[in-house]
């Protein structure tokens, strides 16, 4: 039987002291990915070594490419350029990864041998349709199950050539894996986006030495060119940061500095939507570090209110609702989300998953077709099961700083894809939390 790990929060307390969150999972499987591609060395420094990246790195190496990794959150990778890929062996298991699975896909389409993407149940029944249908556009050739997941059968050896191709979701997964289509089309790919999502593979390209062209929504690449290795510095994750930023902000007398967290602007929709619901958050030495906006992120306690969240923030903020429901749970009066659809296709469906936990906490919230009303209040101990994602297991988390019991949090065993170590760091932070491993 697979164990479970269950979180026992116990009520109270605040948030303290300074703290740097693991690596942003977003440019670490960009990373592995454009260094296994590039000609030459790629040094990374802060790279998350939690099981969605770590997947990706694995089905690297599975592909015949040498990546190290010579101490923690340091990896060295030897290109061996766009065509220098291997036929691994056995199917490539991404697990948890949907970043690794949609990525992948545009990549391994443009290869000349077959690949075999599976992964676990949470991936297998995450849409897939959404990227095999334009890369079908493109001219690659992919099997998917009769309800368009995965596995997924990419078939070797077909010629692809660029389309001009309007995202009907606001998806960076979704344009991330056209644009590495597009390194092995013929001609030019151009995705063009209904709202602005992460530009991490934009700015990785450039740093690889990659010409893109960028206009106002919309990206285009030219296949047939070459990437150079270099020297990525993975800032902290500003989608781990934000359990803290919202731990800290709710709890009375916290005082907590994040550091060194990346603040690329497709990212900050949940500083953003705090600071309208009143959050004191301040953004100090703020620089570039390879292509990368870095700072660090003081938080102070403060008292929220709801507010009605404006759509136009739901791309650059969704990961974090999650953490953002919480703050929504200990704020004054109503929040409201819509166009937010999405929640209900990520590692579980996070509207539902998180209206049901709220409520076995004794919080309002109702949920609708593309988002959520929440309503401040008092939150009570009791249990609640994350459906084993990640970011549910780590927000509810911090609902204990608030709550008059202890908080039992099921299924937390994936928070290690993407940050291994939570239960310590937010222990050193000053939350009452411990993991209990149960067979
Ligand atoms: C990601 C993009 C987002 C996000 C995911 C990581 C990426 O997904 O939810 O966790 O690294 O490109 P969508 O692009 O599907 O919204």
């Amino acid at each position: 039987m697979v164990s479970d790990v269950v979180y026992e929060v116990r009520p109270g307390g605040n948030l303290g002291g300074h703290l740097r969150v693991p690596g942003d999972k977003s440019v670490s499987h960009r990373a592995i990915m454009l260094g296994a591609i590039a000609e030459g060395v790629t040094e990374i420094e802060g790279f998350l070594q939690g099981e969605d990246s770590l997947a990706t790195l694995k089905a690297f190496q599975a592909m015949g490419v040498p990546i190290e990794i010579p101490s923690a959150g340091r990896v060295i990778v030897r290109g061996v350029g766009l065509h220098g890929l291997r036929p691994p062996n056995d199917a490539l298991n991404l697990g948890n990864s949907g970043t690794s699975m949609r990525l992948m896909s545009g990549l391994m389409a443009g290869q000349r041998f077959d690949t075999r993407l599976t992964g676990d149940a949470s991936l297998s029944r995450r849409p897939m349709g959404r990227v095999t249908g334009p890369l079908a556009e493109m001219g690659a050739v992919i099997e998917t199950t009769g309800s368009g997941t995965a596995p997924l059968h990419i078939h070797g050896g077909a010629p692809l050539h660029g389309i001009d191709y309007a995202m009907p979701v606001a998806s960076a997964q979704v344009k991330s894996c056209l644009l590495l289509a597009g390194l092995y089309a013929d001609g030019r790919t151009c995705v063009t986006e209904p709202a602005p999502t992460r530009d991490h593979t934009e700015r990785m390209l450039a740093a690889f030495g990659y010409a893109l062209e960028r206009r106002a929504g919309k990206v285009c690449i030219d296949g047939g060119g070459s990437l150079r290795g270099t020297s990525i510095d993975v800032p902290a994750d500003i989608s781990s940061a934000a359990f803290f930023l919202v731990g800290a902000s709710i709890a009375t007398g916290s005082d907590l500095v994040l550091e060194h967290v990346g603040v690329n602007p497709t990212r900050t929709g949940v500083l953003d939507i705090l600071r309208l619901m009143g959050a004191d958050i301040e953004l100090r030495n703020q620089r570039e570090i390879g292509g990368e906006p870095v700072a660090e992120l003081h938080v102070r306690a403060a008292r929220l209110h709801g507010v009605r969240i404006p759509e136009e923030l739901v791309p650059l903020a969704i990961d974090e609702f999650p953490a953002l429901f919480i703050a929504a749970a200990c704020a004054e009066g109503e929040t409201r989300l819509s166009g937010a659809q999405e929640l209900r296709v990520k590692e579980s469906d996070r509207i539902q998953v998180m209206a049901d936990g709220l409520r076995a906490l004794g919080v309002y919230a109702e949920p609708t077709a593309d988002g959520v009303v929440i309503r401040g209040g008092r939150i009570s101990g009791g249990r609640v099961d994350s459906h084993g994602d990640h970011r549910i297991a780590m927000a509810f988390s911090m609902a204990g700083l608030r709550a008059n019991g202890v908080v039992r949090v099921l299924d937390c065993a994936n928070v290690d894809t993407s940050f291994p170590g939570f239960v310590e760091q937010a222990s050193m932070a000053g939350l009452s939390v411990s993991a209990d491993r149960q067979r």
